[in-house]
């Protein structure tokens, strides 16, 4: 249809882009005496992963340099693209002289579905260095075209199953017919599926295709199964095993089940090619056969019911069809959950009041497995998982609320067999082991800590034992709660994807965490979730908003959409993502639901302020009254502050991507907001403002909307507002974020150490002498007598508060982003060293490479050494506060500007000292 086959196009630019050179390159610096490179690739990635397996779009190629010498940028590349690993079937070359490292796409490269792609890399340095060619990677593509689907859904299930949440088999059976050239399968699932070849798992993937607003996006993933089909006998067997899960169990705060329909279904096509060329293609159709499964029961809340006597028991029937409009697939490549850590019993023991428990020392989301002996048919063995032992030491379930995190197993009876659930999860630190058969040893009970897949980017050490722990807390929450999609806890009858939570937290769990393709899919959600007005779900997927009619809640009856904070999701995200990883797809892609977001926000306010249904506040802050969950900072405040932040964001972004109109409109929207928010929550008389809390001055210094009259006096009461707390902070979801960054930047570093580093209730440190392993919902979550906060709100494993991670990066470290340069190609290296520390060490691996920043402080001789590393194509703006004089600057030259020492420098590691003057 007049489009240029992949070949032709590809041969033509290989040509192309073969006839061009370098200009300047000096190949004899290339090896150094031994033969070693002075400029390495490090590593490469396409879509932001090593080797992605099911991708559709024209891949974002990045590659991270090492480079021996100081200063040292690409100035081009070459680039290939081959159809075998030698590279003897090259089909696309790119030659460019450029610096352009990172998210490099050639929208001229033709790709075809199901085929496998080697890449590798060669660069160019400023100073005539050459790389050589680097190791190749590899991409596969899933299906370009949603219209190359052939199979269509089909369940198992009868309508009679609409309301059970059993499990089911589906089968086919099939030849093999020669030898396998290669083969690849692409699956998914209305509800949960594991997929079986011969009887063995395809991939290491858990709860695919996770949640998404399915009706519109729908996940589907890709295997290579080519060393699967070619080990195994010439009849084989594709199986799937699927559940119930987000599509159709009972899900959300209104308990309501079939929220998405009342039929699993599933849909797979393997594609097997020959050595002959011949292809053959096994897909789910009305030939397959479908049976009960031994999973009785299994839901996200309430955890699985197994019987191991029905395996291979199984009563075959036919299948039905399931109508779904196949545009709503997506190719989902990386970033899919996995098992992804595994932990020992620390301690069996019993509790006070009987009940044996296993303590594992980490809280975490996942499953546990047991492995039993001896069993005998029937035997029934009862797991309950859960976070935190009550005062007295005895097993404290009430915060689960109506959640059985239940795994029940009834034994085939065998000298061996092992107990471990399919479709659910539970967020727990202990196991307690209701009922077993036999004696159940330490050593036959395994947690297994459950995640999305991500890089693991950030680092954060220091000499205080009790931040560190804090630090891993933080890590901890975010890894129960990046479960396919930001959830707010993982434990309790809730695990949605409350927004102002993953708004909050973006900033933070982007820099521990690669967090660029996870919350790449899930804005696609929030973008289509979104009203037609722009409103933002509190959740999304939004299960509430559907079902509004059958809200009762207290809270959602008022409304499920567009509070301050929560939505502004839709706008701050995309623009963290930008920052951290310099990518400007996100904001593309994103473009039209943040404007809508801005929009919805301007047609609903009252002049500029804005305030609209129900708004969260400043979420559980502890100036709230007493028995109410909204902190004391009236929500005209939140919402125009966030309404005047978002907007001026918007704004920028609209500049980036070069909307002129926009930027205009939208710039002078936002200082119209800002001008509105002084003249109502500032005082002319006091010259502070009019509303007295802590989180009121926090977002009014921290978002920008402090005007320089007042700004001595909008200080000076925050502290006061500190003071009177005795230091402690009050703040909720909305305040506590910004609470230290607001005191560090305006000359309080002190105040801001002293606030991170207060061990008494309220504050970080203090979950952390409580033992917490993982990041509290309450300040109060377990109170100092050692009860508990109400049990209807009590998690232990929520990432909200963890948003403090990002001042310990950003300021007692001092890594920070450059906004006129993302991604780090130019990072502001800051380091304020404070709060009684001797030591912070702090890196990051950007798209460039790892940014470092690592301080040590002497208080006896008055000696502070800072080494920062600068990635390679990179640079950056290396600081240290003017009250240090720079007593060794490693060939840097720093000059005073303000209250700050600041050098330019280009890639390399330099190790300074200062003393205090
Ligand atoms: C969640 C929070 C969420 C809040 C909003 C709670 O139930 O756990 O984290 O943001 O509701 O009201």
């Amino acid at each position: 249809m007049g489009r240029r086959s992949e070949t032709e196009n590809n041969r033509e630019n290989t040509k192309a882009a073969g006839d061009r050179k370098y200009t300047g390159r000096d190949r004899k610096k290339q090896e150094k005496a031994g033969g070693e490179t002075v400029l390495n690739i490090k590593r490469i990635t396409a879509e932001y992963v090593v080797n992605p397996v099911g991708i559709t779009k024209a891949p974002r190629f990045s590659w991270v340099l090492e480079s021996e010498e100081r200063n040292t940028r690409q100035t081009g590349y070459t680039l290939e693209i081959a159809l075998d690993e030698a590279f003897e079937q090259v089909i696309y070359r790119k030659c460019e002289e450029t610096d352009h490292s990172i998210h490099n796409k050639y929208e001229d490269f033709v790709m075809k579905s199901l085929t496998k792609y080697f890449w590798r890399v060669d660069v160019a340095d400023n100073h005539g260095n050459h790389s050589g060619f680097s190791e190749p990677g590899f991409f596969v593509t899933g299906f370009l075209d949603n219209g190359e689907w052939k199979a269509g859904f089909i369940t198992a299930e009868r309508e009679t199953d609409a309301g059970n949440s059993k499990g089911t088999w589906l089968r086919k059976s099939f030849e093999i017919k020669g030898g396998i050239d290669h083969a690849y399968v692409c699956a998914t699932a209305l509800g949960l599926y594991q997929l079986y070849l011969d009887g063995e798992r395809v991939g290491e993937d858990e709860m695919t295709p996770g949640w998404t607003s399915y009706h519109k996006h729908l996940c589907y993933q890709t295997y290579d199964v080519t060393r699967q089909l070619s080990a195994g006998g010439k009849h084989c067997e594709l199986r799937a095993l699927v559940g119930a899960g987000y599509y159709k169990g009972k899900m959300g705060i209104l308990h309501l089940r079939n929220n998405y329909g009342d039929r699993t279904a599933f849909l797979c096509e393997l594609h097997i090619v020959y050595r002959d060329g011949s292809e053959q293609v096994v897909m789910t159709d009305e030939t397959w056969q479908g049976a009960d499964s031994p999973v009785l029961f299994a839901e996200i809340y309430d955890g699985e019911i197994y019987d191991a006597r029905l395996e291979e028991r199984e009563a075959w029937r036919p299948v039905w069809p399931v109508g779904f409009d196949k545009n709503a697939l997506t190719a989902q490549a990386s970033g899919k959950i996995a098992v992804m850590e595994e932990f020992p019993v620390k301690r069996l023991f019993t509790t006070p009041a009987g009940e044996l428990v296993a303590d594992f020392g980490q809280n975490m989301a996942g499953w546990v497995k047991l492995r039993l002996r001896d069993t005998k048919p029937g035997e029934k063995l009862e797991i309950r998982c859960f976070e935190t032992l009550d005062k007295d030491g005895n097993v404290y379930t009430d915060n689960l609320r109506s959640a059985k995190a239940t795994l029940t197993y009834y034994c085939k009876g065998a000298e061996r067999e092992e107990c471990t659930p399919h479709f659910t999860y539970m967020g727990f630190r202990y196991a307690w082991i209701v009922s077993g058969p036999g004696t159940v040893r330490a050593e036959d009970i395994t947690a297994y800590a459950l995640y999305s897949e991500m890089e693991r980017t950030g680092l954060f050490r220091c000499s205080n034992p009790d931040l560190n722990r804090l630090w891993s807390n933080i890590t901890w929450s975010l890894k129960s709660n990046f479960f396919d999609i930001p959830t707010d806890c993982p434990q309790r009858d809730e695990r949605l994807g409350w927004t102002g939570d993953a708004q909050i937290f973006c900033r933070t769990a982007s820099y521990i965490m690669n967090t660029f393709l996870f919350f790449e899919k899930w804005l696609i959600d929030v973008a289509a979730d979104q009203t037609k007005e722009g409103g933002v779900p509190h959740v999304v997927p939004d299960i509430i908003t559907p079902n509004t009619e059958q809200v009762t809640d207290w809270l959602l009856s008022q409304g499920t959409h567009s509070a301050a904070a929560w939505a502004d999701v839709a706008v701050l995200n995309p623009w963290n993502l930008y920052l951290t990883f310099g990518d400007t797809q996100i904001l593309i892609d994103q473009y039209d639901s943040m404007r809508a977001w801005i929009r919805f926000m301007e047609t609903h306010a009252d002049g500029v302020i804005w305030n609209y249904k129900l708004q969260f506040g400043d979420w559980v802050a502890l100036d709230a009254e007493e028995g109410s969950y909204l902190g004391a900072t009236p929500n005209d405040l939140t919402c125009t502050a966030y309404y005047a932040y978002s907007t001026g964001i918007f704004a920028k972004i609209a500049g980036i991507l070069g909307k002129k109109e926009d930027e205009a409109y939208f710039g002078a929207l936002s200082e119209k907001i800002r001008a509105g928010f002084a003249e109502r929550f500032f005082d002319p008389m006091t010259k502070g403002m009019t509303v007295q809390t802590q989180t009121a001055h926090i977002i009014a210094l921290y978002f920008g909307l402090t005007p320089e009259a007042y700004r001595e006096q909008t200080v000076k009461e925050l502290l006061e507002l500190l003071a009177r707390e005795d230091g402690h902070l009050v703040t909720g979801f909305v305040g506590t974020p910004y609470f230290a960054h607001a005191l560090s930047q305006n000359g309080h570093l002190r105040e801001a150490y002293e606030l991170l580093l207060k061990e008494d209730f309220p504050s970080w440190l203090y979950q952390v002498k409580r033992g917490a392993t993982t990041v509290w919902e309450h300040w109060d979550g377990i109170k100092p007598d050692g009860s508990m906060w109400s049990a209807d709100m009590n998690s232990f494993n929520h990432y909200a508060y963890g948003s403090i991670g990002e001042w310990l990066v950003r300021v007692a470290a001092g890594i920070e982003i450059d906004e006129q340069n993302p991604g780090y190609h130019r990072a502001i290296l800051y380091p304020r060293p404070g709060g009684g520390l001797r030591l912070v060490q702090a890196a990051y691996e950007s798209q460039y490479g790892t940014v470092g920043c690592t301080w040590s402080w002497n208080q006896d001789s008055n000696s502070l050494t800072v080494v920062y590393d600068v990635p390679v194509n990179a640079g950056a703006e290396l600081c240290l506060d003017s009250t240090f004089e720079i007593t060794e600057s490693d060939g840097l030259e720093f000059t005073e500007t303000g209250d700050r020492l600041t050098a330019e420098a280009g890639s390399g590691v330099y190790r300074i000292r200062a003393k205090r003057r």
